[in-house]
């Protein structure tokens, strides 16, 4: 069952009714302003970090979940004794509606809805220059006799810190301050301002009002929520003045129109930072000037369209880098539009705010920051730049790294600390992938520091080192690399039960611990090793680069020693130097990760496992909603492996369909060019695909969730967390590098396509460097090598297009 569609012409997923099983959310904001907007008006908006600088108040763990948004009340009093209220978004208030539609689209969303013949339609989105959110809201009497109608507007505030806004009572409700201005078309949330923090928020609307509320209390009612506010009832702002307790800002505007007549109103919810030398007058005295600048910009219509066409040709612009025509419908869609979108929400957000990550929670983090660039590189590379010196510089100097850091302060966050040991290789991956799509080797010899020092500061070439020396340096009895706390399974927690014997992880957490070994981070360092390899060659130091895959070689020799089962690898040692992921397991006896990561790698490939291990992952671990990361379950608490125990059978790391490593396997597949099979498992994640089971998926069928419920699960099918997670960054690397096959290389793209037989032709336009690739694919119905490759009219050998300076264009015809 559906509850919308795809408008492939307009870039938007339609959603027509509010009632989708779960809050079906999207992202506004590109830079540093950024607001998150379910299709029922909930959510909430933050500048550059959702913990330090939150604008607006949100309420976890709520009923219903998706509580408190900026919201719109339309109350229709042309028939005084009957009057009606609703929201354009339908909640809070939940009037059923005559009619509802909400569409996302590409850092925007509108929503269009009537009731007894009036009609709403709302547009918000942050404009690409100003750190605000625009809501157009227009609203049509359709009625054939003239209506009189109230609006009020309604934003809760956050004060501003939102772990310390939900804690700590017994000061906040004290420090709350607003000013109003002009009548209330203007409202000041100011809390902390006489701080000297420089800093307040503005909602303004480009209209004279016939009244306000700032304080919550007046304009609910002391025993009131969000769906029933006093003053809507009664039809009156008070025109409250908040001193403490919960601010917020509310205008009411009375209008009538005749039949057919519409109105628009634009509101702006700004945030302002006055720039550090400017004249600081006297504690609560606001420099009004920047508001006022930003509330002019989007006074009239013609400037909201302007900046919204901005934005959307900046999204034109940016999917013109990747794009695919075939035959595939879905396929088309996830690539050019929602795959890469998806990548940019996580690379802004990384694993900070979405409705299922508090914003409070988690920062940025130092692996998943890292696999995002993979996806994201190519859409805007200077961004991608920055972030590889942001990330490198919360390394320590042995090459651990801070697990997270802070997006305001980029600061790492020292209550979670380090010694996740897969986490140093992770920088490679990203820097690898920026210099193959860029080729600007300058980066390398960035100088950064080491946990933000500038003392302790080396290249960024030197970082990777400390990265590959930090896997040379820790590694266990069987040569596999130490898995430390945990490494990308988070949950693998192998060496807690040694350090504090009958004592689960849940209370003491885990710390790193001596022996407990990992196959998945084996599997990586072959990658990246070679990876580092080729980088340092670049930079002139074959000495280093045989070094590293000497090393490498003795990583690859340990993995087939100690690290295959027999008929797939093996998972982890723990801290016994039992196996973990084995035939010898009672439950776990297979993992998805070594069997993705190590073909995926080139382990095993030539000595005839690889296929072996991915048969035994379609076997043991596949299923209809796609590849479950383990099985069997693990069914009791296993004291010795830490948290991947603690989850019911099904779900999350135990035994769920992490959609994270489905692209591994896939792209493994590719590997052994087993173009069929890789699409397979390709479409059983893709929201896409699966958009017409979406009352069984639950989340939005337009981005990846992180986990899908397995087989063991009562829920199976069921998906969770959507939107944060390096699915996103994996799937388009995943399609677009491996299974269409247009792979950056440090010297040209490399295009060869793995597809299954009935694919079809297609066509790949490719911005890469300064240079334009239209590549048209003949496949022949073959699912994988490429017969021949002409560029520009030439026949070359092999499949890398070498990139040439000063070429501009690049006709490419490949046959398979
Ligand atoms: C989850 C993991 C997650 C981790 C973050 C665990 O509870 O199962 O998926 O990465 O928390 O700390
Ligand atoms: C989600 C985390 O964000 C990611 O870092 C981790 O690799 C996976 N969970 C698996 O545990």
């Amino acid at each position: 069952m559906k509850y919308g569609y795809f408008d492939d012409a307009a870039r938007e997923y339609v959603i027509t009714t509010p009632k989708t099983p779960l809050p079906w959310i999207n992202y506004l904001g590109n830079k540093e302003f950024f607001s998150l907007i379910s299709n029922t008006c909930g959510g909430y908006t933050f500048y550059k970090d959702a913990k330090l600088l939150r604008l607006t108040r949100y309420r976890y763990n709520n009923v219903p979940y998706d509580n408190n948004g900026k919201y719109f009340y339309i109350k229709d009093v042309t028939d005084a004794a009957n009057t009606v209220v609703w929201n354009p978004g339908w909640q809070p208030v939940k009037t059923k509606l005559d009619s509802y539609e909400c569409r996302h689209g590409l850092g925007y969303s509108k929503f269009t809805s009537s009731k007894n013949d009036v009609e709403a339609k709302l547009l918000t989105f942050v404009p690409m220059n100003d750190n605000c959110e625009i809501s157009k809201l227009t609203i049509t009497n359709n009625k054939n006799t003239a209506a009189k109608l109230s609006l009020f507007s309604y934003v809760e505030w956050c004060l501003w810190n939102a772990d310390d806004d939900m804690k700590n009572f017994q000061r906040n409700l004290s420090t709350g301050e607003v000013e109003v201005v002009d009548g209330g078309s203007v409202i000041f949330h100011k809390t902390e301002y006489r701080e000297r923090r420089n800093h307040y928020a503005i909602y303004g609307v480009n209209t004279k009002v016939d009244g306000f509320d700032t304080s919550r209390d007046a304009f609910l009612g002391a025993y009131n929520g969000p769906d029933s506010p006093d003053v809507v009832a009664e039809g009156k702002a008070t025109n409250s003045v908040a001193s403490g307790w919960s601010p917020i800002a509310s205008q009411q505007i009375n209008l009538e129109l005749a039949p057919g007549e519409s109105k628009t109103f634009i509101f702006t919810l700004g945030y302002i930072e006055n720039p550090e030398d400017d004249k600081w007058e006297a504690p609560s005295v606001v420099n009004k000037k920047p508001a006022f600048k930003m509330l002019d910009s989007y006074k009239t219509e013609e400037a909201v369209d302007k900046a919204l066409k901005e934005l959307c040709d900046y999204w034109d612009n940016l999917l013109g880098i990747y794009h695919i025509s075939s035959k595939n419908e879905k396929v088309d869609r996830m690539v050019n539009i929602w795959n890469q979108y998806q990548c940019m929400v996580t690379f802004n957000m990384s694993r900070s705010a979405s409705y299922y990550e508090s914003g409070i929670g988690r920062g940025m983090g130092f692996r998943d920051s890292c696999q995002d660039l993979l996806g994201f590189v190519h859409l805007i590379p200077d961004r991608a730049r920055q972030r590889i010196i942001d990330i490198a510089s919360t390394q320590f100097q042995d090459g651990s790294a801070y697990h997270q850091y802070q997006p305001l302060t980029k600061k790492g966050n020292s209550d979670i600390g380090s010694g996740f040991n897969d986490d140093p290789l992770w920088l490679i991956a990203g820097t690898s992938a920026y210099v193959r799509e860029t080729g600007d080797l300058s980066i390398l010899k960035e100088i950064v520091p080491f946990d933000n020092d500038m003392s302790v500061a080396k290249t960024l070439m030197e970082h990777l080192k400390c990265s590959l020396n930090f896997t040379i340096t820790h590694k266990g009895p069987h040569g596999l690399p130490l898995i430390g706390r945990a490494d990308w399974n988070d949950c693998l927690n192998l060496n807690c039960f040694s350090e504090h014997p009958g004592e689960s992880f849940q209370t003491f957490g885990p710390s790193e611990g001596p022996v407990a070994e990992s196959v998945f981070i084996a599997g990586m360092f072959v990658k990246y090793g070679e990876e580092y390899a080729q980088l340092a060659e670049l930079l002139g130091d074959d000495a280093e680069a045989k070094r590293a895959r000497d090393e490498v070689k003795k990583v690859y020799d340990a993995v087939l020693d100690a690290g295959w089962d027999g008929e797939w690898f093996v998972r982890a040692y723990d801290a016994y130097s039992n196996k973990v992921g084995s035939k010898e397991c009672e439950e776990g006896q297979i993992y998805i990760e070594p069997q993705g990561f190590c073909v995926l790698a080139g382990i095993g490939v030539k000595e005839g496992l690889a296929a072996k291990a991915l048969k035994s992952v379609e076997e043991r671990l596949d299923t209809k909603y796609g590849v479950m990361i383990l099985q069997p379950a693990y069914t009791k608490y296993h004291l010795e492996l830490g948290e991947v125990s603690s989850y019911p059978p099904g779900y999350k790391e135990n035994a769920g369909i992490f959609c994270h490593n489905n692209p591994w396997v896939s792209i493994a597949e590719t590997v052994l060019g087993h173009g069929n099979r890789a699409f397979e498992i390709y479409k059983k994640t893709c929201p896409a695909y699966i958009e017409d089971i979406s009352d069984v998926h639950c989340t939005e069928p337009y981005v990846y969730s992180q986990m899908v419920a397995g087989r063991d699960a009562k829920f199976f099918g069921q998906g969770k967390n959507s939107w944060l997670t390096g699915t996103a960054a994996w799937t388009f690397v995943n399609i677009s590098q491996y299974i269409l096959g247009v792979y950056p290389t440090h010297n040209g793209l490399s295009i060869n396509p793995c597809v299954p037989e009935d694919f079809g032709d297609f066509t790949i336009t490719r911005k890469y460097r300064d240079a334009i690739y239209t590549i048209d694919v003949k496949t022949n119905g073959s699912q994988s090598g490429v017969k021949k490759l002409t560029v520009n009219g030439k026949e070359i050998e092999g499949t890398v297009i070498p990139y040439e300076a000063g070429i501009k264009e690049y006709k490419v015809e490949v046959i398979m």
